[in-house]
């Protein structure tokens, strides 16, 4: 018997076409037995009893030796969270502000990140500039032009008191990637040398970004998107920098250096690596499905193959997509990464869209603002899947009379 391919591992991929691994990707059927043979390992073991334990360290070290190894960090530099969110929001809340600080936030980020930034600001009285590059990149996906547009802007928003800059390293709405190393750089020559936080939601296990994350202060991702991981597990990579200057916000016993001993006056009891940002106990099981889906990942070719695939993929969507009457696409030739995003002229609630391809098993997201249909193509979609949802969108058009 032939064994089974990477696709027809996942019980999600075969009755459908998906399109929405920026929103959650498949799980492998291998690594959902990787996390219930994990939990029976504990289980059989005792989850609270000295042989068990052993067994834990085992799992937390290979998965961050596994997650630094695709960052190109050290291990120190990881912590593990919960999703991208609590990997942007815990050690930003711990940074060192001064009132008035200005934080410079791209209105591209993803809406709880702002919010978090907001309350921040608002608590301590610090300042919000808005980065516009939505519209001043303008849909180009021509990648010099794109990276010189958003450094020009940095210059222009940029203000003595910046203390922090927030950025997508890939783009959630238009799939542009963001030149994270020469922001980083451009950063380092301010006076004020402001933090540079990074959303990395759409790049892990999507792009290569060893070098972003090696410039980034706070290099936030999750399995569960592009990696095809779990949800439930995530994991941030912290500079130097914010491991020193940073301290713990949601403060639990995973962030302490010894719990004994902490009724003594003790200003810094928190570890000095990566888990003082770790709060209590969390789903080790779930370290054995993301090691796997990664593992599987990895067999599939390297990162660049991958990555190639991908962007043929998207080329080829882009391309079919851009020869439907009534379909704008938002970036003017093939996007750089998986996402593809466009509207439908003419229709008002993309809402519509979404329902009618969900009936005909064909998966795509609404983005609410600006409101875009996104699909996302991974090394798992095929040509027929393309296919079918070109298919689905002529014919949606096709019973709109009025467009
Ligand atoms: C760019 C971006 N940031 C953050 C998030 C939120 O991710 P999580 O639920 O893992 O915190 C998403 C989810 O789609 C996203 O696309």
């Amino acid at each position: 018997m032939l064994p089974i391919s990477f696709k027809e591992n996942m019980p999600a991929l075969q009755n459908k076409s998906y399109f929405n691994y920026g929103g959650q990707g498949p799980l492998p059927t291998e690594s959902l037995n990787a996390i219930t043979t994990s939990w029976e390992r504990i289980q059989h073991l005792g989850p609270f009893t000295n042989d068990v334990w052993p067994y834990i360290t085992k799992e937390v070290i290979s998965t961050k030796n596994l997650l630094s190894e695709i960052c190109g960090i050290h291990p120190r530099r990881i912590a593990f969270t919960e999703n991208v969110t609590s990997g942007c929001v815990l050690p930003l809340l711990g940074l060192p502000f001064s009132e008035s600080d200005h934080l410079l936030i791209s209105d591209c980020e993803h809406p709880g990140i702002v919010a978090a930034c907001k309350e921040l600001a608002r608590t301590k009285n610090l300042r919000i500039g808005i980065l516009p590059i939505l519209k001043s990149c303008n849909g180009n996906d021509n990648k010099n032009e794109t990276y010189k547009t958003v450094l020009q802007l940095i210059d222009a928003n940029l203000r003595k008191n910046t203390k922090l800059v927030v950025i997508s390293h890939l783009l959630w709405n238009t799939g542009q990637i963001m030149p994270i190393e020469l922001i980083s750089e451009k950063l380092k020559e301010h006076p004020s040398k402001p933090y540079l936080l990074v959303d990395a939601a759409q790049s892990f296990c999507h792009i290569p970004i060893k070098d972003a994350c090696n410039k980034a202060d706070i290099y936030a991702f999750t399995g569960h998107k592009w990696a095809y991981g779990p949800e439930g597990l995530g994991a941030v990579a912290l500079s130097t920098r914010v491991l020193e200057e940073s301290r713990p916000t949601l403060i639990g016993w995973k962030c302490l250096k010894a719990e004994e001993g902490i009724h003594v006056n003790n200003i810094n009891p928190f570890h000095s690596d990566g888990r003082r940002f770790e709060i209590a106990t969390s789903c080790i099981p779930l370290l054995a499905g993301l090691k796997s889906s990664i593992m599987m990942l990895k067999n599939e070719g390297s990162e660049t193959e991958r990555f190639l695939k991908i962007t043929s993929l998207s080329s080829i969507l882009w391309e079919k997509l851009s020869q439907i009457k009534n379909i704008k696409l938002v970036l003017n030739s093939a996007p750089p990464s998986g996402i593809i995003s466009f509207e439908i002229n003419g229709i008002n609630s993309p809402e519509e869209v979404v329902n009618y391809l969900g009936q005909k098993n064909l998966w795509i997201r609404v983005l609410e603002d600006p409101k875009w249909l996104r699909a996302c193509v991974h090394i798992t979609t095929d040509i027929n899947e393309i296919d079918n949802l070109v298919i689905g969108l002529k014919n949606f058009i096709s019973t709109k009379k009025s467009i």
